[in-house]
């Protein structure tokens, strides 16, 4: 596995693949890798011929009060991770390669951005689209892969491919959790043991959305609101958000219908943590 730090050489290195007729695969990462990384990079490297991992906290995507100086970091381990996976180029740059001092633009998606996690972390979404394009353009992937983990964020992803036409495939991948439910997350490791058990109130809410619905409630401002009862209950838990929205626009439904997700954003403690899950009904 190749480790490269600079923009260009990485894309004299993806030149020569691409030469050879290699198709290429992408996982994107903010690194501290655990099982749910892993599971895309897993899957890349059994559909690709030749697969990139990026590792790179990026700071346009945190706001400034957030976790990104604290955010945690294991760059010898997550290479190990990586190289054992039979991954073969892992690119890890520095902030100043990606964010020159004098660097001044950014790729914003609309109306998809505005819900959910993005009404509560202004400028998150476009630091994330814009760090992705960056990254799309250095790597120059066939295939990129994300989690449904971070369901608002693949979807805003699919659509800035599609509203920019740019020639890369998106695979979605599933949550991967630990037994209880909880979904594996880098800040997971904030969580103290009594944080980690409160922590099971998201996947617990989501699962009861799950039973409601199949068993016939359609209403979907009522399920928004045994939502929030739900996490109410739970002493270390506060709300951040809940929802039951349509995948297409990403707005609360009324009539439960269509593909759909139901989404919440809970602080336990000071961490926030988010989860959903996907229906058709
Ligand atoms: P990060 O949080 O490191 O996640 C990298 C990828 O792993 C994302 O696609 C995320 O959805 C996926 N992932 C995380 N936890 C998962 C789990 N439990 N099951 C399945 N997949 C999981 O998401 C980011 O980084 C950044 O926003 C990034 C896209 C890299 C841009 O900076």
């Amino acid at each position: 596995m190749k480790v490269l730090k600079n923009i260009e050489e990485t894309r004299e290195e993806i030149i020569q693949v691409k030469k050879i007729g290699q198709r290429v695969g992408f996982v994107p990462t903010m690194g501290y890798l655990h099982k749910g990384h892993l599971s895309l990079v897993e899957k890349a490297v059994k559909e690709n011929d030749y697969v990139a991992v990026s590792v790179f906290v990026n700071p346009t995507q945190f706001g400034p009060d957030e976790d990104y100086d604290r955010y945690p970091r294991a760059i010898k381990r997550d290479e190990k991770l990586l190289r054992k996976r039979g991954v073969d180029l892992l690119f890890y740059p520095h902030v100043q390669e990606m964010y020159p001092a004098d660097y001044c633009t950014y790729v914003q998606v609309e109306e998809l951005t505005e819900t959910l996690c993005g009404a509560s972390r202004p400028g998150h979404f476009q630091g994330v689209t814009t760090i992705v394009n960056k990254l799309f353009n250095i790597v120059g992937p066939d295939r990129a892969y994300f989690g449904q983990k971070d369901g608002q964020q693949f979807l805003i992803i699919e659509k800035m491919i599609k509203d920019l036409n740019m020639g890369v495939k998106v695979v979605p991948c599933p949550t991967v959790r630990e037994e209880d439910g909880l979904a594996l997350s880098s800040r997971n490791k904030y969580l103290d043991s009594r944080e980690r058990r409160a922590a099971t109130i998201l996947y617990r809410t989501l699962q009861m959305v799950k039973e409601r619905i199949d068993s016939g409630e359609r209403d979907g401002l009522k399920i928004k609101k045994a939502m929030e009862d739900m996490v109410a209950r739970e002493k270390l838990a506060r709300l951040d958000y809940a929802a039951i929205v349509d995948r297409r626009n990403l707005k609360q439904v009324e009539k439960v219908k269509g593909p759909m997700m139901a989404a919440l954003a809970v602080f336990i403690g000071d961490t926030r943590l988010i989860d959903n899950i996907w229906l058709e009904v």
